[in-house]
């Protein structure tokens, strides 16, 4: 394993909330809502972009709408690209904040504005500005999961579905690279890329929660699975992958493998999309924090929890929790978000 960079400051400890628990709506009032949601929508000249991680009904939502359900780096090119006034982003703060960065001029609305993630929390601007100036060398990498000062403070952005194209064109070029906040994100990409990083301490909450011991039992029991892992998680995980990926690539090998089973290490949310484009396939859970043992999130992100169709019917309704950066910020942060999806169009070609 890789040791920590000596001066990797000592970040703020993140508070954790409960799981948020919505009340069963029941068939009639879900269908209902669902109606007057298309409804607003429709009347606003609005569209719900949705997370993989969010409620299966959102997800649904979304794509019967004419939205989207998909990861962090398609859900920021999707409102680019859509022509909608209105973006709802169902998901948590980081991504409806770079939605609004990309879109200016759009109104960006929110369930609710207190999703946050332990990774954005967990890197505070000052902070991160502070480790930045004290290596001045390195170009400074930041993953998506941060906030728009921090996005401000960097030369490229980029999510999991890109991260390791991106440092290896860095690489390649002999750039030293500043990375934050995820380290085990950051790991990953340097193990397969041979880059020389520096790395802030920072981790997602759920996906810390994967336990590699109980994953090895679980393997034993299904020896056919196939282990799908999302790249957040910690080193030992990683290492029993068959596949390490992005939401959308954990969904694609789903739907590709020859394989009958599968081990899931990521945010429970994403079974969702991952049943209803392999029906047959039998998916399972990996374990969190080993028998008898609590978790903090059990792979349920609580920020995404906290996304239900009350709460998006009731933004839509009163025009609430609208998300703000200033013109001044997003013009500072979406050099390096557009620098992203700028090397991601020359690589889709
Ligand atoms: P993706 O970009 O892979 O969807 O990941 C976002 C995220 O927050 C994972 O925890
Ligand atoms: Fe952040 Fe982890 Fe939740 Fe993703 S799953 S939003 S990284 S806390």
């Amino acid at each position: 394993m890789s040791h920590p960079n000596a001066d990797a400051p000592i970040i703020p400890e993140v508070h954790v909330p409960d799981n948020p628990v919505w009340p069963a709506l029941g068939e009639a009032a879900t269908k209902t809502l669902k109606t007057d949601i298309k409804k607003m929508l429709q009347e606003q000249n609005a569209v719900l972009v949705a997370h993989y991680y969010t409620d299966g009904e959102i997800q649904d939502l979304a794509e019967e709408t004419g939205g989207c359900v998909a990861d962090s780096l398609e859900m920021a090119r999707f409102g680019t690209e859509h022509a909608a006034k209105t973006l709802v982003v169902a998901g948590v703060r980081f991504m409806g904040e770079t939605s609004k960065i990309l879109n200016n001029e759009k109104r960006v609305i929110m369930p609710d504005l207190a999703a946050t993630c332990s990774l954005d929390e967990g890197c505070p601007k000052e902070m991160f500005s502070q480790f930045c100036d004290a290596h001045p060398e390195h170009t400074v990498v930041v993953y998506a999961n941060t906030s728009a000062e921090v996005k401000a403070r960097s030369d490229w952005v980029v999510t999991s579905g890109i991260a390791l194209p991106i440092i290896k064109h860095l690489a390649e070029k002999g750039e030293k690279i500043l990375w934050g906040p995820d380290k085990h994100l950051g790991r990953y990409v340097q193990r397969l890329t041979g880059a020389e990083m520096l790395f802030w301490p920072g981790s997602c909450v759920v996906h810390e929660e994967f336990r590699s011991v109980a994953l090895e039992r679980l393997r034993k029991l299904h020896p056919d699975a196939a282990i799908l892992v999302h790249p957040e998680s910690p080193e030992q995980v990683v290492d029993q992958a068959d596949v390490v990926g992005s939401t959308t690539a954990l969904i694609d090998a789903v739907k590709t493998m020859d394989h009958q089973e599968f081990i899931v290490a990521t945010d429970a949310g994403i079974f969702n999309k991952m049943r209803q484009v392999a029906p047959d396939k039998v998916l399972l859970e990996a374990p969190t924090m080993g028998e008898g043992a609590t978790c903090q999130s059990c792979a349920r992100c609580p920020w995404m929890g906290m996304n239900s169709l009350q709460n998006l019917a009731e933004v839509l309704k009163n025009g609430s929790n609208e998300v703000e950066v200033s013109a001044n910020l997003a013009a500072k942060a979406r050099l390096p978000i557009q620098r992203m999806l700028d090397f991601a169009k020359t690589m889709r070609k």
